[in-house]
């Protein structure tokens, strides 16, 4: 089952659900009011603040040409696995991002 999490517009929101193995999957995140203004580093932060208890690890798979998205979870402390050829027939390449929650390990 998917969850939002939004700002005060609605059109700022991070989709997320549960994976596996005690993981959560930000499987959709935008800002579409103003970007560079801290509101996509504060739906992150919303998101760990309320991850369920026991959860080990968030992760995100962004296209590798998504070269914006790839600055945001970098800047998040969030550590890149490539994944090749993830996409589609023609191969297209993605990045997993990945950020280990220790303290609640
Ligand atoms: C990725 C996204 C959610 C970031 O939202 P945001 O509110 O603009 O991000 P923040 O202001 O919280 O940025 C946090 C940090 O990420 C990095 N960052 C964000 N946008 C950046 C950009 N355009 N260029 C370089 N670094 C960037 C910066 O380090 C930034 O910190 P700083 O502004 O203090 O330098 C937004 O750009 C977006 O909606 N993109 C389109 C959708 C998308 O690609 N989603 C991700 C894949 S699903």
């Amino acid at each position: 089952m998917h969850k939002l999490i939004t700002l005060d517009d609605r059109s700022d929101f991070l989709l997320y659900r549960e994976g596996s193995g005690k993981t959560i999957e930000i499987f959709d995140i935008a800002v579409n009011t103003e970007r560079r203004k801290g509101k996509g580093r504060q739906l992150v932060n919303l998101l760990f603040a309320n991850v369920p208890q026991g959860t080990k690890r968030v992760w995100a798979i962004t296209r590798a040409d998504n070269f914006v998205a790839q600055q945001f979870y970098e800047e998040l402390r969030f550590r890149s696995i490539p994944l090749r050829d993830f996409y589609g027939e023609g191969g297209v390449d993605a990045v997993m991002y990945v950020r280990d929650l220790e303290s609640q390990a």
